[in-house]
């Protein structure tokens, strides 16, 4: 246990909002949409699904069990358990991952910001798809504005975190994340009825198996990890300031389903509407920015939706934005013995300055490559295909094979408190100690071949 006082989730209902709030972000309405669209469509998504339910639920129920058994940030926590081995990777991915992620994801949340303030003129809306394409390119490869909005969104999520878990993350999420549900609801709801929506539908739910590659299953994978926050300590990280008494079943149930209906509901708002315009599904990154002004310029009341889109992107982002942070900020003030804004300070500035790379590899740093890679690219690639995987594999071979199975049982039946039968705990340890290794190594070699 801690000596030093540790803040805490106030309330059951502010456990989970702060778990689907970094669940839910622009991993599922900007990353889910465009990765379907590249990926073959209804094939991917059944396989993201699965992968939901045999990899990253067993995942999430680890990264709380850490979490709260310790106490302590992702570092922290397996420093305790397992002090001076080789499974602080798990600690040192977590932080990394973090800095990596947070490189292109407030890039890209500070694009967010620019589009709200671009939706306010009525001339941005317009069904010349080139003229938004040429838009869209000319803004993120332009040297400032983008740079400026990237600063702009990492000080607000900065500001936030500065306020600490029960201050700052638990009160904006519980506002902002039921409104989240109900815009995309009704994003969803208009855009299935679309004429034409039909097709869009079609390539959600009809699935071509042979669209499955050794590269499409891991993009799956990475996907899955990235929507649900898996494989960098971030649940650890949420986990330890979760209450003793919590059931972690029901948190990590309830956030996968709340993120996975999210992701699926994102589908359906952008992928019937951009067959129901004849726009191709696979525009990549952009396709939220370039495709969706042209569909709202074509709808009644399309400058309220657009705006409100928008800021729907930048909300679901700024409470995914504020968990990353804060494992970094709780990785500084534990194990550095930072002043809690001293660690936010110097995590702006560093993610300030990869993040303003990343946003200039759109432009004027196109041709500075890492590894064959743009920054930008380089930055999502890395943590999503490679960190993610392989500390989600760290995490259930560590819960599986390093921890004690009694203090294992201990958090999932919270003290004893929640009747757990044998053969059903039985079950869980299998898959974490061997399905879920296997099955996200297989995805891993595969993806090499
Ligand atoms: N899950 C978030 C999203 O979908 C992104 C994220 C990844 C947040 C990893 C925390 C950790 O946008």
């Amino acid at each position: 246990m801690s000596t030093i006082q540790r803040d805490g989730f106030g309330s059951r209902f502010g456990v989970l909002v702060a778990v689907a709030g970094s669940a839910v972000g622009l991993g599922n309405l900007w990353r889910f949409p465009y990765m379907v669209g590249n990926n073959g469509g209804a094939a991917f998504i059944i396989l993201y699904l699965a992968f939901v339910i045999v990899l990253c639920l067993p995942i999430m129920f680890s990264e709380f069990i850490i979490g709260r058994r310790t106490q302590s940030n992702a570092f922290g926590a397996i420093k305790k358990l397992a002090p001076r081995s080789g499974w602080l990777t798990i600690g040192v991915i977590s932080v990394v991952a973090s800095v990596a992620i947070m490189s292109f994801y407030s890039v890209v949340g500070g694009w967010t910001l620019d589009y709200i303030i671009k939706s306010f003129s009525p001339s941005f809306l317009t069904s010349d798809s080139s003229s938004l394409a040429g838009q869209f390119s000319g803004y993120t490869s332009s040297s400032v504005m983008p740079v400026v909005t990237h600063l702009l969104f990492l000080a607000i999520s900065a500001l936030i975190v500065v306020a600490g878990v029960k201050n700052g993350i638990e009160r904006y999420s519980k506002i902002l994340m039921p409104v989240l549900f109900f815009l995309v609801l009704l994003l969803a709801i208009r855009s299935l009825t679309l004429d034409g929506a039909g097709a869009g539908v079609e390539f959600l739910f009809k699935p071509d198996f042979s669209k499955i590659t050794g590269k499409t299953a891991l993009a799956a994978l990475g996907q899955a990890f990235f929507s649900l926050s898996l494989g960098m300590g971030c649940i650890i990280t949420y986990g330890s300031y979760v209450n003793k008494k919590e059931n972690l079943f029901k948190i990590s149930f309830i956030s996968a389903f709340a993120d996975t209906g999210f992701a699926i509901l994102a589908g359906l708002a952008v992928v019937p509407a951009v067959f129901a315009f004849g726009i191709s599904p696979s525009e990549g990154p952009s396709l939220v920015f370039i495709t969706l002004p042209q569909v709202f310029a074509q709808l009644p009341f399309g400058q309220i939706i657009s705006i409100a889109f928008f800021f729907i992107l930048l909300i679901a982002a700024l409470t995914s934005a504020i968990s990353l942070l804060e494992v970094i900020v709780a990785f500084c003030t534990e194990e550095l013995k930072w002043s809690r804004k001293g660690a936010v300070i110097a995590t702006f500035l560093l993610i300030g300055f990869f993040g303003s790379l990343s946003s200039l590899s759109q432009g004027i740093l196109a041709d500075v490559k890492v590894f064959g890679k743009t920054f930008f690219d380089f930055f999502d690639y890395t943590s999503s295909n490679i960190m993610l995987p392989v500390g989600g594999l760290l995490v259930v071979l560590f819960v599986g094979w390093k921890m004690k199975v009694s203090d294992v049982y201990d958090e999932l039946t919270s003290g004893a408190t929640i009747s757990l039968k044998g053969w059903i705990f039985k079950s869980i340890l299998f898959i974490i100690k061997y399905v879920a290794p296997i099955a996200i190594l297989i995805v891993l070699i595969n993806s090499l071949l």
